[in-house]
């Protein structure tokens, strides 16, 4: 069929939206139209070429949609049914799936992180070539074509701009607080970063119950915002942090520090930050190539611990329906975390607004 997809067809360039070519699904395999998408950092690294990858791509890895046709031996998602994309299709029988640890899965590590669809086949094809789909989601497209696990069906009268963020920014924010930090109630915490991912953390750490939320950012439109997600206190990074946190914690560093931008100098701040016994969960990927450095006395004689946290740390297909549930339930923000909506014909500008730190998400709608 014929569509339209926001195309990178070289790093360092703006996304091309132009006429497309989609091949129906096969086996195991889904039609989603999209309705919603947030744009969310992880795109903005390979259109940037932080991340090296293969062009021509469509980038887009959060999204919701209808189903609108689906391939054969499809069984548990149905023509109609409303989805949220999970870039994460998990294949059930590889070691860290049958261990529970779905987001480890082996086939997501070579298939999905290579930009390629489970099944290998290539279903979207522009001027005569092959297109590859970011994540195996591709969804700055008017359709896209994912696996049946690529798809979690959710209740039909959410309204889906509500939906568009919860497949990367909410799962990711919120499982590093339940899944990864497994933060204990009464916990003090802090966030450097406080966009998409670390908006909810904190609402993840209102979730726990933590007594002390700090936002730590370097521009004061995020933390403006993150206060209306429930943090009880912000710095600005461009202070003597440390000691800012010391001062709200009775001198002590918090329990946790949830470092959301992931580069060398956050990781070292976040160290800095956590009291004795404490621990650092990393969630923000900077560039593929970065290398941090730990002072490791310290970090033995403190008893400090350093968790990676990928896509919440969870189970996808479980964790998505909870967070829609807490959504119903009104204790998850989710229309709040959309700061704008663009066309998909904006789709460049929504980067722009990204890399400026604009605060919260933009979001593409059709
Ligand atoms: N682990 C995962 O599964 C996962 C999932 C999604 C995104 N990510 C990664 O997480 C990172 C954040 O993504 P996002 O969509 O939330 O980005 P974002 O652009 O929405 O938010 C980043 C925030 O960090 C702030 N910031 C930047 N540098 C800072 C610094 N030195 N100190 C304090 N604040 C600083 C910015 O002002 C901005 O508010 C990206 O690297 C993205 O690729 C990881
Ligand atoms: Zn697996
Ligand atoms: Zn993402």
């Amino acid at each position: 069929m014929h569509i339209h997809a926001a195309i990178l067809w070289e790093a360092g360039t703006p996304l091309s939206v132009e006429s497309a070519e989609l091949d129906g699904p096969g086996p195991g395999e889904l039609l989603v139209e999209l309705k919603a998408a947030g744009v969310c950092h992880s795109d903005l690294h390979p259109a940037r070429g932080d991340w090296p990858a293969k062009t021509p791509l469509v980038l887009g890895h959060e999204g919701a949609g209808i189903v609108r046709d689906v391939g054969p031996s499809v069984s548990h998602v149905k023509v109609g049914d409303h989805v949220v994309l999970c870039w994460a299709p998990a294949c059930g029988v590889c070691a860290p799936c049958l261990e529970g640890r779905a987001v480890l899965c082996d086939r997501v590590e070579k298939v999905t992180f290579r930009n390629k669809l489970p099944s290998g086949a290539a279903r979207l094809h522009a001027r005569g070539q092959d297109v590859a789909p970011f994540l195996g989601t591709a969804c700055f497209s008017d359709f896209v074509i994912v696996p049946e696990a690529g798809a979690i069906p959710v209740p039909r009268d959410i309204p889906f701009d509500a939906l568009a963020t919860i497949g990367c920014a909410v799962i990711t924010g919120v499982g590093a607080v339940t899944n990864a930090g497994q933060v204990p109630r009464g916990s003090r915490v802090a966030v450097i970063g406080a966009g998409g991912v670390g908006l909810n953390v904190i609402q993840g750490a209102v979730i726990a119950g933590c007594e002390r939320i700090i936002a730590i950012d370097l521009r004061p439109k995020p933390l403006e915002i993150a206060k209306t997600f429930g943090a009880t206190d912000t710095i600005d990074a461009s202070v003597d942090v440390p000691p800012a946190v010391r001062a709200l914690t009775a001198g002590r560093g918090v329990d946790f520090v949830f470092d959301t931008v992931g580069s060398p100098a956050t990781l070292t701040l976040a160290l800095a930050c956590t009291r004795k016994g404490g621990a650092v969960v990393l969630t923000g990927l900077s560039r593929m190539d970065a290398q941090g450095s730990i002072a490791m006395f310290p970090f033995v004689m403190q008893e400090k611990r350093l968790l990676g946290s990928v896509y919440g740390s969870g189970q996808p297909a479980r964790d998505i329906p909870h967070l829609v549930s807490l959504y119903q339930e009104g204790k998850l923000k989710l229309g709040e975390l959309v700061s704008r909506t663009y066309a998909l014909a904006g789709v460049n500008d929504a980067l722009t607004a990204l890399a400026a730190s604009d605060g919260a998400r933009g979001v593409i709608t059709w």
